[in-house]
């Protein structure tokens, strides 16, 4: 639907089509924009798809990760450990509450946060980890959980990449205190611009509730009643009826995304210079990124550029080493090996059966050039 008549393969790529453009005009002929009745029943729905009692749509994912942290009592002065692999918004909500920003290692084959890690930077300030279900995998989170309970301290998911994944039958958004989506347009879902917030804690469903929504205790009180502090953090009803029909089409985009993943493995995994993403035993991933180690990565990323295929690195920064966050850096010798290695392909659901030939095709064109 997406009319683009190139032959560049994009890497990323929302698939919207008659369905939302259908779903959108339908809003806009109810004169309804703003939140209303299609967020309640995106919310539903949503919270039935990963399996949470409550969810509470919002207008980004920063800001359902910076919502999640304020109402579950981050206050300034407490420490959050977290990634520093990852995209700055998840440290940047930790400092949007006044708190500190601690980052642990990563784990060298899933490129998430390490629990061993996390349990060494734990000191009495700590009162949450967030871990990064990074490229769609979900991060060690009976582990986590298991350090959280014997703490005492809260367990955050940044979900902003992992629509659909899964430990077990247990669906991100359900493994951990609270849970937090991104619908930007390069997720596994969109809604334009929007995000989620998932959680089983009906007082802490009431706060999100409240703090999105400038303070105001309930639908059901006046519109200038406000109880507590609180910012507009809103979804709109335009957005939120996207978000349904992507969230019926999101199994089928997430299988096409897992074939075209399993294509590249089976095709790449032989290829010498190049180590394939592995999964744990048990673990859906939801292939947000499909993500290389290389050590040519820049030669790769040349041979594919002229084949006109966009690659990116995730990230190509620690996000520890961001200006604004050098002051809370610390060592994390594995994820500074790993960063300078990462390179993902394009994997998705918008890809032809032909474009994933392209992309392996590519790939070993490098492979050929590659001097080792
Ligand atoms: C890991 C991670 N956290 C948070 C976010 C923030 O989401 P948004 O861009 O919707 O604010 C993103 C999105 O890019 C992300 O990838």
């Amino acid at each position: 639907m997406i009319e683009d008549q190139s032959n560049r393969i994009r890497i990323a790529q929302p698939v919207l089509g008659t369905p939302e453009i259908e779903a959108v005009t339908r809003v806009i002929k109810s004169g309804m924009l703003a939140s209303g009745p299609e967020v309640k029943a995106f919310e539903n729905e949503f919270s039935q798809y990963v399996g949470s009692q409550y969810a509470c749509a919002v207008n980004n994912g920063t800001s359902a990760l910076s919502l999640a942290l304020s109402s579950i009592g981050i206050k300034p002065g407490d420490e959050v450990i977290t990634t520093p692999m990852t995209f700055v918004a998840t440290a940047n909500a930790i400092i949007s509450c006044g708190a500190v920003p601690v980052f642990a290692d990563i784990d060298e084959t899933t490129f998430n946060l390490c629990p061993e890690s996390t349990k060494e930077r734990i000191t009495e300030k700590t009162a949450a980890i967030m871990p990064v279900h990074l490229y769609g995998l979900a991060a060690d989170m009976p582990a986590f959980r298991k350090i959280a309970d014997e703490h005492g301290i809260h367990l955050i998911g940044d979900a902003a990449q992992a629509h659909g994944a899964a430990i077990g039958t247990d669906r991100v958004g359900t493994l951990a205190d609270i849970e937090c989506f991104s619908f930007y347009p390069t997720k596994n879902m969109t809604t334009g611009e929007g995000g989620m917030v998932t959680t089983n804690d009906e007082h802490l469903h009431s706060m999100l509730d409240s703090v999105r929504n400038h303070g105001r205790p309930d639908a059901s009180l006046g519109k200038y009643d406000h109880v507590r502090f609180g910012l507009n953090l809103r979804m709109t009803d335009l957005g939120a009826a996207i978000g349904r029909e992507q969230l019926k089409r999101v199994k089928e985009f997430n299988a096409r995304r897992a074939a075209n993943a399993a294509v590249f493995n089976d095709k790449l995994k032989i290829i010498d210079g190049l180590i394939v993403p592995s999964v744990p035993e048990g673990y859906t991933h939801a292939w947000h990124q499909y993500t290389l180690r290389c050590k040519d990565r820049l030669g790769l990323k040349e041979t594919l550029e002229a084949l006109d295929i966009e690659t990116r690195m995730y990230y190509p920064t620690l996000v520890k080493d961001y200006p604004h966050l050098k002051p809370f850096a610390s060592s994390c010798p594995v994820a500074e090996k790993v960063v300078d290695e990462v390179i993902s392909l394009p994997v998705h659901p918008g890809l032809s059966p032909d474009d994933v030939d392209r992309i392996v095709e590519a790939v070993q064109t490098w492979e050929m050039n590659f001097k080792r």
